[in-house]
């Protein structure tokens, strides 16, 4: 079996942050002999700059063959006025689609280290656990036709397709049904189901899959009011599935509670079980290059990868142990700093997890 490891850097922040990523990732391979192989590729705006299309053939390529990716962030200003075609961001949903990664995993955890960090009440937040399931290859984000074309009137229209076949709406609903039977056993499946057909039928398959789980308990919310719940009560969610754009959006509100998005690592699965691990966070173009940006959540999503991809349970629990040790230690970037901690650079906290394991 191949145990090759793809790092995609990409833009902003993300060549610092997976830099310590790879550091620690190095340092388990050692440790428990793991095996791994490491290649680097270009995607997104670093590789508009240098081969001029945000996924190269050579990067799509290793990215098919690796066993699994790690990815730092795309996208940044100096990109953004180019035709939607080229941007950064399609490197990013190019390989998603390529990969067939329609599975996206985006727990929502709030460290206890770090209950000060989000803008909510504590009591509103301790102990908070959610993983987000959002479907990644589908929904209005891919459906056709789209563009925006001239009409009779002369007036232009902005249009886009959102649709679900039945199997895409199971197969994503496998896998979150499957995550809540692993976790709490709740499952909120959220929808416009009041409004647009298309989550009426999500809706539908969402029942059907109910009765081959019968262990885990399925209710149903419309976009607007999850949104909202989120903020109100965020406990009673154990397991969240929705579509590609809702779960865009409520990911990051998810994310948010916990105060620092900094630490929030994802998993981009597909069926067989190859995987793109990256950062919840962005690119942060305003704080790239200062050495300052929170590798921790990059770090862990390298966790997630040695778990879910690549069956190293034992050297993702070190990682994860090791970024708990350093947070204990009061150890803080700048997005996680608080009163007491010490803070430090992207570089002190990637050696600090290395100390530590
Ligand atoms: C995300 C990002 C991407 C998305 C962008 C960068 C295309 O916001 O991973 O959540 O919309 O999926
Ligand atoms: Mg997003």
């Amino acid at each position: 079996m191949s145990r090759s490891v793809l790092l995609l850097p990409g833009d902003g922040i993300g060549p610092e942050i997976v830099a310590e990523a790879e550091k620690v990732l190095n340092k388990v391979n050692e440790k428990f002999s793991l095996g791994l192989s490491f290649d680097t590729a270009l995607v997104g705006g670093a590789a508009i700059d240098a081969e001029d299309t945000p996924l190269p053939a050579d990067t799509l390529d290793k990215a098919r063959k690796a066993e699994a990716i790690l990815l730092g962030a795309v996208g940044g200003p100096k990109w953004d006025s180019l035709p939607m075609a080229k941007r950064p961001e399609k490197g990013l949903l190019g390989l998603r689609s390529s990969l067939e990664l329609f599975a996206n995993l985006r727990p929502a955890i709030l460290y206890p280290q770090l209950a000060s960090a989000s803008s909510l009440k504590p009591e509103v937040v301790s102990g908070l656990d959610i993983l987000i399931v959002r479907e990644l290859t589908g929904g209005i984000y891919f459906g056709q036709p789209r563009g925006v074309r001239l009409l009779e009137s002369g007036e232009r229209q902005g249009y886009n397709t959102y649709q679900y076949t039945e199997s895409e709406i199971r197969r994503i609903g496998r896998v979150a049904f499957e995550a809540a039977q692993q976790r709490g056993k709740k499952l909120c499946s959220v929808d416009k189901a009041n409004v647009l057909e298309v989550t009426v039928l999500w809706r539908e398959i969402m029942e059907e899959l109910k009765g081959e789980y019968p262990d885990v308990e399925l209710s149903h919310m419309y976009v607007d009011n999850a949104a909202m719940q989120l903020v109100k009560a965020p406990k009673q969610f154990d397991v969240i599935v929705t579509g590609n754009m809702f779960g865009d959006i409520l990911s990051d509100e998810a994310a948010m509670l916990t105060g620092s998005i900094g630490m929030l690592p994802s998993a981009s699965l597909n069926s067989e079980k190859q995987g793109m691990y990256e950062p919840c966070h962005g690119s942060a173009p305003d704080i790239a290059g200062q050495g300052i940006a929170n590798p921790l959540a990059t770090i862990i999503s390298a966790a997630m990868m040695l778990r879910y991809s690549l069956n190293e349970d034992e050297a993702a629990e070190a990682i994860e142990a090791a970024v708990s040790k350093v947070l204990d230690q009061g150890l803080r970037t700048a997005d996680i700093m608080s009163e007491g901690g010490k803070k430090v650079s992207t570089r002190e906290m990637g050696e600090a997890v290395l100390s530590a394991l």
